[in-house]
């Protein structure tokens, strides 16, 4: 390496750190609110309002019929108190669990049997409901793997989370809000914390077998991380997206719109009635 180009190096990294922390800044402080919303009571009444949403869709239940896998609900409804029953002005709804859980099983009953392991992307962490349902499904499976998932909330950080766990246990970090969940957390999932567009070029993976997007929904991003997982995946490989609703997220819609048009992929859409929003679940059609 040349004098100049260590120089460089040296001089940047010293405020790495420091502008690393500034660009997430408003993540470390308090991005849900400074105090916990409502009351507990509020938080149960929504959990029963958001079971009602979840459970009767007809075109999850067929797909849970067609692929004969289906989610334990208990355990999805005990996720789902932690990790999806939020303040929110529209109607709460964690089908996506449902709709991971079945996709993703799934295509591992019909992998090659001599695959064990296998990668899995997710942008879009939040509280890690998503990213728990698919590592249900590898362990359900048994199967072993990775989910590499990124957001821009720090994990280790302590916040309140907009839950009704909130009322519990204060202030928390993402790791203890998914204590309950520690053995699965540990088994399979990897957080990431920043911009996915920073972020997802540096992980190295020779594959990535299945995907979730579900992190910023504009087009462009969703194009820009769609671009680095197709190159990584081989024929019959899936990504899954969340949010195709034109009225709410026209850029998730336009960026599906182009991919079923322009690329190598075989386009299926889920519609969730009760939220007015499909899922897409795209198969790689060749390499
Ligand atoms: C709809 S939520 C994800 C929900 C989650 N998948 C679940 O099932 O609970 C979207 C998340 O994406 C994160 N996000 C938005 N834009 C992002 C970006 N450019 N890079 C990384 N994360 C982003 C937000 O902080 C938010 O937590």
């Amino acid at each position: 390496m040349n004098r100049f180009a260590k120089l460089t190096s040296k001089l940047f990294s010293i405020f790495l750190p420091f502008i690393d922390r500034m660009a997430y800044f408003r993540y470390y402080n308090q991005p849900f609110s400074r105090l916990p919303k409502l009351t507990k009571l509020t938080y149960d009444d929504l959990a029963h309002e958001a079971e009602a949403n979840t459970f009767s869709i007809e075109d999850i239940d067929l797909l849970e019929k067609t692929t004969g896998y289906k989610v334990d609900s208990e355990w999805l409804k005990l996720l789902a108190y932690n990790t999806q029953i939020v303040i929110k002005k529209s109607k709460l709804n964690y089908a996506h669990g449902r709709v991971l859980y079945s996709v993703l099983s799934d295509y591992l009953s019909n992998i090659d049997h001599k695959i064990k392991k296998i990668n899995i992307l997710e942008t879009g962490t939040a509280r890690g409901f998503s990213a728990l349902c698919m590592a249900k499904a590898l362990a359900d499976s048994r199967f072993e793997g990775s989910i590499c998932t990124i957001d821009v909330l720090p994990h280790f950080q302590k916040m309140y989370w907009n839950c009704g766990s909130d009322h519990i246990n204060g202030e928390q970090s993402r790791q203890n809000l998914l204590s309950e969940w520690s053995e699965l957390v540990e088994r399979y999932v990897i957080f990431f914390q920043g911009y996915t567009r920073h972020v997802l070029p540096k992980i190295a993976l020779q594959r990535i077998h299945f995907a979730f997007l579900d992190g910023a929904h504009t087009y462009e991003d969703v194009l820009f991380e769609f671009n680095i997982i197709s190159k990584l995946q081989n024929k019959g490989d899936i990504i899954v997206f969340d949010d195709y609703n034109e009225i709410k997220f026209p850029g998730v819609v336009e960026a599906v719109n182009y991919i079923q048009n322009e690329k190598n992929y075989d386009i299926s859409f889920i519609h969730n009635k009760n939220s007015l929003r499909d899922y897409v679940i795209a198969k790689k059609i060749s390499k």
